[in-house]
C-alpha cells in the first residue's frame, strides 16, 4: 500500500513540478522576448523606455516598458513570482520523494562514496544552500561590475560543483544535483533580489520618491543570468533518463558543454527577438558542442573498483527470503540480458537507465522497482520479450510482498 501512495505521490509532484515549471520559464521566455522587442521612438508618454506591439488571441496589444518606473502607480499591479516559487518548491519535494526517499538507490553509489543516507541527503541539502550563498557573493563582489567576466567565473563554478558531486553521489544524483543547485540559484535570483528590489521601488514610488535605478540594473543582471541557465537546468532536469548522459566517466564535462550550448542557444533567440542579426554560427556551435558531448559519453563507466557484494542492511530481508533463489533465477534469466553494466542485449549499449540487475544486492536495492515495473504491471521487460509468465510475475510479487510487509491492495 505504501508503494502505490509513494508512486503516485511521486507522479503527482513531478506533474505538477512540470506545469509550474511551464509557468514559470513560459512567462519568463515571454517577458525577456518582450523586452527584447522593445523600439524606442519619437512621442512615447515620459518615463517610458520604448513599445511594442504584439497580436495573440484574437486581439492586438500595444505594450509600453517604463524604466524605472512609471510616475504614479497604477491601480493594479500583476507580480510575477509564484511560478518561480512552485516550481522550486515542488522540485524540492520532487528530489525529497525521489532521491532523498530512495536514497540508497537513485543518490549514494557506494562504489563513489560510502555514504550513510543522511550524509548524502546533507551534502544535497548544504549544497543547495552554500552554492547559492557562494554564487550571491560573487555577483555582488567587485567581479559583479563586469558582466562577461562574471559569465566566466560563474561557469567555473557551476562546472567545478557538478565535477564534486560526481565524487560524492552516483552520475544521476550528481547532474540532478547540478541541475537542482542551478534551479535554486534561479529561484533566489527571483525571491532574494529581483522581487524585493521591485518592491522597494514601488515603495519609493509611493513615498512620492524617485527609486534607485541601481535595483533596476541589478534584477536585470540576475534576470539575465536566469535566462542563460534555463535551458541547461531543463537538460539536467531530463538528463536523468539517459544513461549515457549521467552515468559515464565525463558526465561533468558534458555538464559544462551543455552550459555552454544553452548559451549558444539563447544568444541566437536574444538577437532575433532583439531584431538584430541573426547569429546562425551559434547552430553550428551548439551542433559541434552536442557531437563532442555524444563523443565523450563513449567512454564507458567511470572506472572503480568491483561493485561491492555487501548486502546493506535495509534490504536484508528480502535477500534471505525463501523465494530469493526463485527471483535469483528469473530476474537473471529475463532481465540481466539489458539491465547489466554490460548489457548483451542488441541495441542496448548500456544498462537502460543505469537500472543494474546481477548482484543480489542489485536485485534486492532494486526490489520495489522491479514490483512495479514486472509484478504489479508488465511495463518490464518491455513488450516481454523475454517472455516473463504470469507465475514468475506472482512469484515477483509474493517475494516483495512478503518480506516487506506490503498490502497488495489499498482500496480492498
Ligand atoms: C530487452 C531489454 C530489457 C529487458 C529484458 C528488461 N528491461 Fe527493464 N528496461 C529496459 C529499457 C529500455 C528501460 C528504459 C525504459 C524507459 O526509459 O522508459 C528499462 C527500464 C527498467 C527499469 C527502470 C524504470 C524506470 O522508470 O526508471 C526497471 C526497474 C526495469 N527496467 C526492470 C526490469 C526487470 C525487473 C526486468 C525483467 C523482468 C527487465 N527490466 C527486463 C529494457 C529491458
Amino acid at each position: 500500500m505504501f508503494d502505490l501512495l509513494w508512486e503516485w505521490l511521486n507522479f503527482a509532484v513531478r506533474w505538477v513540478h512540470v506545469i509550474t515549471g511551464i509557468a514559470w520559464i513560459g512567462s519568463s521566455f515571454y517577458f525577456v522576448a518582450l523586452d527584447l522587442s522593445l523600439k524606442k521612438r519619437e512621442g512615447l508618454p515620459a518615463g517610458v523606455y520604448g513599445d511594442t506591439w504584439q497580436v495573440h488571441g484574437g486581439g492586438f496589444y500595444h505594450m509600453l516598458k517604463y524604466t524605472v518606473a512609471p510616475a504614479s502607480m497604477p491601480d493594479e499591479l500583476t507580480w510575477f513570482k509564484w511560478e518561480s516559487y512552485a516550481t522550486w518548491v515542488s522540485g524540492f519535494f520532487l528530489i525529497c520523494v525521489l532521491y532523498y526517499g530512495s536514497s540508497e538507490l537513485f543518490l549514494i553509489n557506494r562504489e563513489v562514496a560510502d555514504l550513510a543516507p543522511w550524509q548524502a541527503i546533507s551534502i544535497g541539502i548544504a549544497g543547495l544552500a552554500a552554492g547559492w550563498i557562494v554564487y550571491d557573493l560573487l555577483c555582488r563582489s567587485p567581479l559583479g561590475r563586469n558582466d562577461l567576466l562574471l559569465y566566466a567565473v560563474l561557469f567555473v563554478f557551476v562546472v567545478a560543483i557538478a565535477w564534486g558531486y560526481t565524487q560524492v553521489f552516483s552520475g544521476r544524483g550528481a547532474l540532478i544535483h547540478t541541475g537542482a543547485l542551478i534551479a535554486t540559484i534561479m529561484s533566489a535570483n527571483v525571491i532574494m533580489v529581483i522581487i524585493p528590489n521591485q518592491k522597494k521601488t514601488v515603495a519609493s514610488l509611493l513615498a512620492g520618491e524617485s527609486p534607485d535605478p541601481a535595483l533596476g540594473a541589478q534584477a536585470k543582471q540576475r534576470s539575465m543570468h536566469n535566462n542563460y541557465l534555463t535551458l541547461p537546468v531543463l537538460f539536467m532536469m531530463l538528463s536523468n533518463h539517459y544513461p549515457l548522459v549521467f552515468a559515464t566517466r565525463y558526465n561533468w564535462i558534458i555538464v559544462a558543454l551543455v552550459l555552454v550550448m544553452g548559451v549558444s542557444i539563447r544568444h541566437f533567440f536574444n538577437s532575433l527577438h532583439a531584431g538584430k542579426d541573426k547569429p546562425w554560427w551559434t547552430w553550428a556551435a551548439t551542433a559541434v558542442l552536442f557531437l563532442v558531448a555524444m563523443w565523450l559519453s563513449q567512454a564507458g563507466p567511470p572506472e572503480r573498483g568491483e561493485p561491492s557484494a555487501a548486502i546493506p542492511a535495509s534490504v536484508e530481508k528480502l535477500v534471505a527470503s525463501a523465494d530469493f533463489d526463485a527471483v535469483r533465477d528469473i530476474v537473471t534469466g529475463r532481465c540481466s540480458m539489458c539491465h547489466a553494466a554490460e548489457p548483451v542485449w542488441e541495441g542496448i549499449p548500456h544498462a537502460p537507465r543505469d537500472v543494474k540487475l546481477e548482484t543480489d544486492a542489485e536485485i534486492a536495492l532494486h526490489a520495489p522497482m522491479i514490483y512495479a515495473q514486472a509484478a504489479r504491471s508488465n511495463a518490464m521487460p518491455p513488450g516481454n520479450v523475454t517472455e516473463v509468465s504470469a507465475a514468475d510475475r506472482e512469484t515477483l510479487a509474493r517475494w516483495y510482498e512478503q518480506a516487506t510487509g506490503q498490502k497488495r491492495h489499498f482500496f480492498w
